[in-house]
């Protein structure tokens, strides 16, 4: 199949053949990282733009690394040192961006939706790199590539999701890639923090995480979003670390291979201890090596889709 979409905004957008044939191009770009010399042509004369109103270290510094890899130009802006400081609307500094001709702008803002206004403003390829508690698609995309290439399949599996699912855009991008593969979802968590869609849609919901990983294959782990005021919804994080923060003694009820999956930055010792963060069965600096090989095919596929 060919790639026919301008702008990646959001998991939903995606048909299942369009996430596999994300998954199938990384697979194919993966291998570049670990070449001496780790370029291709292939993006020779592109110019990709990250715009960034939120801190990030992985999703930017991948974005930038992948369009390096492929020989684009890459510029980096921070909203704290950018017009935006004085002002300067979302819209307005898109058109300003666009006049200086970009292939691929990046985006990452507090507010959802931000990256759908500039999809719809402008010509130039949007991704959406994070908006507010609404989604991460390339964080589920790099979630479920690495969960196909540790389990050699997403079918079948047990996905057990813990955490603040409620505000978490990485729980949402997740649970919409993962509704379209033949998965058991479990959400867990404090009730405060489970959104009334999850039942909706049809995803168990289990508050006791020793029941929540029986039999797991893989178990991905949320942030506590301090920086969002999140923990005013649970009575203390001491009391969030005892009953939700995952230690080497729950996964001894999961399956023998599972997975621990965390998108980082993590809080350590509150959602997960150090034994598990660092442990034999965590892939989570797995997850950040394959985000270059995500973000390569994402900014492949939109820059050479079809007309
Ligand atoms: N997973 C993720 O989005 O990390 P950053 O905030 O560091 O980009």
């Amino acid at each position: 199949m060919n790639w026919t979409k301008k702008d990646l905004l959001e998991i939903k957008d995606l048909t299942k053949d369009e996430i596999l044939l994300i998954l199938e191009t990384a697979e194919s770009f993966k291998e570049i990282s670990l070449r001496e010399i780790k370029k291709v042509p292939t993006l020779r004369g592109k110019t990709v733009i990250t715009l960034f109103y939120e801190p990030s270290t992985r999703t930017r510094t991948s974005f930038e690394i992948a369009a390096k890899r492929l020989s684009a130009d890459t510029i980096n802006i921070s909203a704290s040192t950018s017009s935006f400081v004085k002002g300067e609307t979302l819209k307005d500094t898109g058109k300003n961006l666009e006049s200086m001709k970009p292939d691929v702008i990046i985006i990452r803002h507090s507010m959802p939706g931000a990256p759908h206004i500039l999809a719809r403003t402008l010509k130039s390829s949007i991704i959406n790199a994070g908006d507010g508690a609404h989604e991460h698609p390339t964080q589920a995309l790099l979630d479920l590539f690495t969960i196909k290439e540790k389990k050699g399949k997403i079918d079948g599996l047990k996905i057990v999701i813990i955490g603040d699912i409620m505000h978490s855009r990485v729980a949402r991008s997740n649970i919409f890639a993962l509704k379209q593969f033949d998965t058991e979802i479990v959400c867990c968590g404090p009730a405060t923090m489970i959104p009334p869609y999850i039942e909706k849609l049809g995803i168990a919901v289990e508050y006791n995480i020793n029941r929540a990983v029986k039999d797991a294959d893989v178990v991905m782990m949320l942030r506590i979003q301090k920086e969002r005021g999140r923990i005013s919804y649970i009575p203390s994080i001491r009391e969030y670390a005892i009953l939700y923060g995952l230690k080497k003694a729950h996964l001894e009820k999961a399956k023998k291979d599972v997975i621990v999956m965390h998108p980082g930055p993590m809080n350590r010792g509150v959602e997960i201890s150090d034994e598990v963060a660092d442990g034999e069965y965590s892939v989570i600096l797995d997850q950040v090596e394959n985000g270059v090989a995500v973000r390569m095919a994402i900014l492949y596929l939109l820059t050479g889709r079809e007309q």
